[in-house]
């Protein structure tokens, strides 16, 4: 794990803010969301999730009608209505989410962005069977992948208060440390 700025009380700063976690698709974004969930008794938001039930149709329906600035659109408007919420939360974004300067801002007001790193052959073979990324349908898929991650992961790691690499470790592993970056107990909390 890479802390970037150590704090005595953590990279968290304050530790009843969200965490905001963002990487690429792949990286195990929702399901470390549930483990962090879980651990720390807090609710997940699943930004894709929220977007899906505000637009009444999937993210797939939503390239295919509507087009991906139109997805981009609802994106930050939802991220723009988190910042209402008081209780903290989990927070897991879609892979885009980072790329617009405006959500990069609005990603870190809200709380401890960390950052799911992850490696392309990994990204390709946990994605093998997916058939709900349309930015990965169609064409030469490992080839997508290294474009897209060369563009993104600079843009990931200067969002990022914490960053954690996923590739060899399971969910419950990498939700442990996040927390163990944050200074905090893993338990029971
Ligand atoms: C996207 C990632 C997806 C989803 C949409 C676009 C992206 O979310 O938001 O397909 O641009 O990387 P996941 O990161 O949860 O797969």
């Amino acid at each position: 794990m890479a802390e970037k700025e150590r704090k005595t009380d953590g990279a968290g700063g304050g530790q009843e803010k969200h965490i905001v976690l963002i990487g690429f698709m792949g990286a195990g974004k929702s399901t470390v969301g549930r483990c962090l969930s879980r651990m720390l008794s807090r609710q997940l938001l699943d930004t894709d999730a929220m977007i899906e039930a505000r637009a009444g149709m999937s993210v797939s329906e939503i390239f295919e009608t509507r087009g991906e600035e139109a997805f981009r659109g609802i994106e930050t408007e939802v991220l723009s209505g988190l910042a209402k919420r008081r209780v903290p939360v989990i927070v897991s974004t879609g892979g885009g989410m980072p790329m617009r300067e405006e959500n990069r801002r609005k990603l870190q007001k809200l709380g401890l962005v960390v950052y799911l790193r992850v490696r392309p052959e990994t990204v390709c073979r946990r994605l093998a069977d997916d058939t709900a990324r349309p930015l990965l349908a169609g064409g030469d898929r490992r080839q997508r992948v290294d474009e897209l991650l060369r563009l993104r992961d600079p843009v990931y790691m200067s969002a990022a208060r914490l960053i954690v690499d996923t590739d060899e470790k399971t969910p419950d592993a990498v939700a442990e440390e996040i927390l163990r970056g944050m200074g905090r107990p893993e338990r029971g909390v």
